[in-house]
């Protein structure tokens, strides 16, 4: 058993910035980071396009958080916006002085570049590997500190909670099989998202949903569930990422016929008139959903790994592509075998980011007593109904920081943490016994989870409906039937990642019952989640969170809360002014 004052669970952008916060805020305590994978492969590290604080001296404060409430679809909490505005600009200057290589424009001011949904030029960039660029910083940044203590590979797979509340975790160690007790006064769940409940999307393999489930079987209630971003831009087959910087360095979307089809769509431009230059820069929801309406009029162009549109960056030139989208231009090279400057690049939309996740408030607290939480496994929440493409790596930062400086103040306040020993053998029992030693079922474990994310797409897609999302609710109980008896045919204790498949699944499946739970209640179109049996936005019902605990018998249980309106009613989503 190892004890620390803080816990923090994850090592990417959020995880190492709350861990940074602690000991800067409290000095004399000792902080686990606990990582299933090394922090330099945190998911992170993917992120491209940017990350976006206001800076450029026509800008303002109340623009960014305008477009935030109104990207979102008027679902976010207002006085979390107006922080995390106000915050972002002075993480990113953090940065920069931590070692951040932010790109420069040839007089040496920080470069901003336009991005999706944003009506200024506020996005920070490093070319396009922004989040390599960010996490690297903060994890040289986290070596300074000899309070940090890092459990790299390590798994968590239980939050411990006495009488008091959360009160760390047990961990299984990925290299040795070791299941010990990581103890501590407060948690800081800073796992990610879950993207790897859908079949195609842009996150890593890490991403399942682990701290999201960790939160919801310990009884903190997760929000917004509903909320599953396409992003317009994926590579067929592999689902890589292909930044909205692309379009905003001034890429356009092309159907089968060469047109730029998205003049056809209502992205939330004010006139009838087509806005060319800021068509491609309509907010992901809404290009996303224009792509499935382009392919059911037949102008996609149907290839083995599903039907494509193009993106057409052959206009920006050689230059300007290796200067500013090196990534882009690597990436289509490597997985499409097309070289952008002379190429068009195949993409289609892919799950890209939930806006849901574990309930906090402005600080990070959870609904639990001592578990806190930041970046994408929370939602606090800016980004309601839809994300503004950039506001991600800033949310890391902003509510990284707020976290770990309310979790430390926590900590310092509170005892050590009573009778978790108990919890400790449980937990060990049930990773030894039930998962390891007693399976011997005929389902495999990648089966199930085929099947699950194959039903998520069809059930809680880009569009839904209450026939499609009752079928998901049946097929998920299945499919919880059939995990039950699945095997793991793996028994070792060395890097048995069929084991930590098997744990993911188990989170998944938390994850994506509540998805539909919380879709299925939702009788509106709001943002990313669009019914086609309920198209319109509906304020008096639905201007509220889904808030879902875990009800009798291990059934999602969904309530609503209140939205903080503070300076923006609702209105009419617009863009391209
Ligand atoms: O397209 C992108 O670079 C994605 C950015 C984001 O999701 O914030």
């Amino acid at each position: 058993m190892a004890d620390h004052d803080v816990v923090v669970v994850g090592g990417g952008g959020a995880g190492l910035r709350a861990a940074i916060a602690i000991v800067q805020a409290q000095p004399q305590l000792s902080v686990a980071v606990v990582s299933k994978v090394y922090p330099m492969r945190s998911h992170t590290v993917s992120a491209e396009g940017g990350a976006a604080a206001v800076i450029a001296s026509d800008d303002s404060l109340d623009e960014h958080a305008y477009d935030t409430v109104s990207g979102s679809d008027w679902l976010c909490d207002q006085d979390a916006v107006e922080a995390f505005v106000a915050e972002a600009p002075r993480e990113l200057l953090q940065l920069e002085h931590w070692g951040c290589p932010w790109s420069r424009q040839p007089d040496g001011e920080v470069a901003v570049r336009a991005f999706g949904g944003m009506k200024k030029m506020r996005t920070w960039f490093a070319a396009d590997k922004t989040g390599f660029h960010l996490l690297h910083t903060l994890f040289q940044t986290s070596l300074r500190y000899p309070q940090i203590v890092r459990y790299d590979e390590w798994y968590v797979t239980k939050l411990l909670v006495d009488d008091a509340g959360v009160r760390g975790a047990v961990g299984l160690e990925l290299a040795g099989g070791r299941i010990e007790a990581i103890t501590g006064r407060a948690v800081v769940l800073c796992t990610g998202g879950c993207g790897r409940v859908f079949p195609f999307t842009t996150n890593g393999n890490i991403k399942t949903g682990d701290g999201m489930g960790l939160a919801y079987r310990a009884g903190a209630p997760l929000k917004d569930m509903e909320f599953v971003q396409y992003h317009p831009t994926g590579l067929p087959f592999t689902g890589i990422l292909i930044t909205e910087a692309a379009r905003a360095e001034g890429g356009w979307l092309l159907n089968k016929d060469g047109y730029r089809y998205l003049q056809d769509y209502d992205l939330g431009t004010p006139s009838p008139t087509p806005v060319l230059r800021s068509m491609e820069l309509g907010p992901r929801d809404r290009i996303s959903q224009a792509f499935v309406h382009e392919q059911e009029k037949g102008n996609a162009v149907d290839t083995p790994y599903g039907p494509v549109v193009y993106l057409d960056l052959r206009h920006l030139g050689e230059e300007m592509i290796d200067a500013k989208l090196p990534f882009v231009r690597e990436l289509c090279r490597q997985y499409e075998r097309i070289d952008p400057v002379y190429e068009l690049i195949p993409v289609r939309p892919v799950q890209h980011y939930m806006m849901g996740g574990v309930h906090t408030d402005i600080d990070g607290a959870t609904g639990l007593s001592g578990l806190f939480a930041a970046g994408e496994v929370a939602c606090v929440s800016i980004n309601g109904a839809n994300r503004l493409g950039s506001n991600s790596l800033p949310e890391c930062l902003v509510f990284g920081r707020r976290a770990g400086i309310a979790a430390a103040e926590y900590a310092a306040a509170n005892g050590a943490g009573r009778g978790v020993e108990a919890q400790v053998a449980d937990e060990r029992r049930r990773l030894e016994q039930d998962l390891l030693a007693h399976r011997n079922g005929r389902e495999r474990i990648a089966d199930v989870r085929a099947d699950m994310q194959h039903t998520m797409e069809g059930s809680a897609g880009i569009f839904r409906d209450t026939e499609s999302l009752l079928t998901g609710v049946e097929r998920l109980g299945e499919l919880r039937e059939r995990f039950e008896k699945a095997t793991l045919e793996d028994t070792s204790r060395t890097f048995n990642t069929e084991l930590v498949a098997a744990l993911e699944l188990g989170f998944m499946l938390d994850v994506a019952e509540t998805m539909v739970a919380s879709a299925l209640r939702r009788e509106e179109s709001r943002g990313a989640h669009q019914r086609t049996d309920f198209p319109r936005r509906d304020d008096a019902r639905f201007l509220a969170h889904s808030l879902v605990t875990r009800g009798p018998g291990g059934a999602p249980h969904v309530e609503y809360l209140p939205v903080t309106i503070t300076r923006w009613p609702p209105g009419e989503r617009v863009y391209g002014r």
